[in-house]
C-alpha cells in the first residue's frame, strides 16, 4: 500500500510493526481542537494572498467545521494508518469535501504544523493551570488571615525551635505558590510566539503572511527564524521545569500534612472526603491525597528530565526524535492540573488543632532564644546570654520543666538581673508578638501579609 500521503516516491507499503511503532495518534489527537483551529488560520492567510480562492476557502472552512463536529462527538475514525492527529485530520477533510482539501497544505509543513498545536495547547493548559493555582493560593491565604494568632511550634531539623503563627506557616506555603505563578507567567509569554510558516525548516516558496497566522492565533508575533521554529521544544521544557518546581513544594506540603495528620503530631485534621481508609485496619484515616501528590513529584520529575534528555545533542532541524516530546509534556499537564485541583480543594478545609499545637509549641523550650534576647536587653552579650539559658535548660531538662514553669528564684539563680517582667517574654503570645517587623511571624505582620498576598492575587 504505497496510498499514504507522502506515498508518492515509495515502492513497497510501511511493515505493519514499523506503522504502528512510528504512529503517534493515539496520544496526539487530543490536540486535535488546536490543528483545526491552526488549520483554518493557515487557509485564511492562504485565501488573503491568493493562493486559494474565496470559494476553496469556503469549502476547507466547512470541511473543518464538519471535522471538528465529528471529533467532537466521538464519531471519528482515527486510523494507525494515517500516522498522527495533522494527517488523519487532512485526509478526513479531502474525504469530505475532494480534491480542495489536498490544497490545505499548500506552504505548510507537519513540522511548523506540530510545533504550533503544541503550542497551542500548551498555552490552553497553562492557562486553567493559572486559574488553579491562583485558587489555591487565595485558599491557603485565606486560611492563614484566619490563623494570625494561632501558636505552632516552628521547626529546624524537625525539632522545636521557635513559637510561629500557623498563618505564617501558610504563607510561607504561599510564597513558594507565588514564585511558581511567576515560572508559570515568564513561560507563557516566552511560548506565545508562532512558528506557523516555517513550513519544513527553511520557510516557504509561497507569499505567506506569518503575522497573520500568528494574529489569529492569538500568539504576540511569529517566531524570528524558520530553523529554530521546528526545533525548538524549549517551551515544552520550561513548562515541565516550572511543574517539577511546583510539585516539589506540593511534596513539601504534602510531607507536612501528612506528618501533622499523624497521631504523635494531631496538629491537624482533614476531612474525611479527601482520605481513605483500611481495609484491615478499622481505625485507619490515611491522608491518601497529599501522599499521592508528594508520590506525583517523582513522575514530573522525570517528564522533565525525559525532555531534557530528548533535546539534548539534536541536530537542527525538525527529528522524528521530537514526537518523543508529546507524552512526558502532557502528563505533565494532566499531573499538574490534577493535584492542583486537589489541593486547591482540600487546603481551606484543612482544620487545624488548635490546643494541640499550643501545647506543643509550649514544650521542647521554645521561647528559649527570647529568654537570651531579653539578657541581652539587659546588657548580656549574646553569646554570653545564650550560655546562660543553655545552662537554664539543661536544669529544666532533668527536672522536666519549661523555662515558663521555673519559679523567679530559680532563673536568677542563672542570672541575677532577670526580673519578674521575663514570664511576660517566655509566653507564646509574647514571643509571636516580639517579631514585629516585615516577614516575622507577630499577628499584625501576619494579617497584613496576607492582605498584601491576597491583593497580589486578585490583582490578575
Ligand atoms: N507526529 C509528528 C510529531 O509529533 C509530526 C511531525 C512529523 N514530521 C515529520 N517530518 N515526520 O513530531
Amino acid at each position: 500500500d504505497t496510498s499514504k500521503l507522502w506515498g508518492g516516491r515509495f515502492t513497497e507499503a510501511t511493515d505493519r510493526f514499523v506503522q504502528r511503532f512510528t504512529a503517534s495518534v493515539d496520544f496526539d489527537q487530543r490536540m486535535a481542537q488546536e490543528d483545526i483551529a491552526g488549520s483554518l488560520a493557515h487557509a485564511e492567510m492562504l485565501a488573503a494572498v491568493g493562493v486559494l480562492s474565496a470559494d476553496e476557502l469556503a469549502q476547507i472552512q466547512g470541511g473543518l467545521e464538519q471535522v471538528r463536529e465529528e471529533i467532537q462527538g466521538g464519531s471519528f475514525a482515527w486510523s494507525v494508518e494515517l500516522e498522527d492527529v495533522h494527517m488523519n485530520i487532512e485526509a478526513r477533510l479531502t474525504q469530505l469535501i475532494g480534491a480542495t482539501g489536498k490544497k490545505l497544505h499548500t506552504g505548510r509543513s507537519r513540522n511548523d504544523q506540530v510545533a504550533t498545536d503544541i503550542r497551542l495547547h500548551l498555552r490552553r493548559a497553562i492557562d486553567d493551570i493559572a486559574v488553579e493555582l491562583g485558587r489555591l493560593q487565595l485558599g491557603t491565604i485565606e486560611l492563614a488571615a484566619r490563623h494570625a494568632d494561632t501558636v505552632m511550634p516552628g521547626f529546624t531539623h524537625l525539632q522545636t525551635a521557635q513559637p510561629v503563627a500557623f498563618g505564617h506557616h501558610l504563607l510561607a506555603w504561599n510564597e513558594m505558590l507565588e514564585r511558581d505563578h511567576g515560572r508559570l507567567a515568564d513561560c507563557r509569554k516566552r511560548l506565545n510566539q508562532s512558528p506557523l510558516g516555517a513550513a519544513a525548516l527553511a520557510g516557504t516558496t509561497y507569499p505567506i503572511k506569518r503575522e497573520m497566522t500568528a494574529a489569529a492565533l492569538g500568539f504576540d508575533k511569529p517566531t524570528e527564524n524558520s530553523l529554530d521554529s521546528v526545533s525548538d521544544r524549549d517551551f515544552a521544557i520550561e513548562f515541565c521545569a516550572f511543574a517539577a518546581l511546583l510539585l516539589t513544594h506540593l511534596s513539601r506540603m504534602s510531607e507536612e500534612l501528612v506528618l501533622w495528620t499523624s497521631a504523635q503530631f494531631d496538629f491537624v485534621e482533614l476531612p474525611d472526603r479527601f482520605c481513605t481508609g483500611s481495609s484491615i485496619m478499622p481505625q485507619k484515616k490515611n491522608p491518601d491525597v497529599p501522599e499521592l501528590v508528594r508520590g506525583k513529584t517523582g513522575r514530573v520529575n522525570g517528564h522533565l528530565i525525559s525532555l531534557l534528555t530528548l533535546m539534548k545533542s539534536q541536530p537542527l532541524a525538525y527529528n522524528k526524535d521530537n514526537q518523543e516530546d508529546k507524552e512526558p509534556l502532557f502528563d505533565t499537564i494532566d499531573t499538574v492540573r490534577d493535584c492542583l485541583r486537589a489541593f486547591a480543594d482540600m487546603v481551606p478545609n484543612i482544620r487545624p488543632r488548635q490546643d494541640n499545637m499550643r501545647e506543643a509549641a509550649r514544650r521542647g523550650f521554645s521561647t528559649a532564644t527570647d529568654l537570651a534576647d531579653y539578657l541581652v536587653r539587659r546588657g548580656l552579650p549574646f553569646r554570653d546570654a545564650h550560655e546562660v539559658v543553655g545552662k537554664a535548660v539543661a536544669h529544666g531538662v532533668a527536672q522536666g520543666l519549661d523555662l515558663a514553669e521555673m519559679d523567679l528564684a530559680t532563673l536568677q539563680g542563672f542570672y541575677p538581673q532577670i526580673e519578674a517582667d521575663v514570664f511576660e517574654v517566655l509566653t507564646l503570645e509574647g514571643s509571636l508578638a516580639a517579631r514585629d517587623h516585615l516577614g516575622g511571624t507577630a499577628p499584625a505582620q501576619v494579617r497584613a501579609a496576607a492582605e498584601r498576598a491576597r491583593d497580589l492575587v486578585q490583582s490578575r
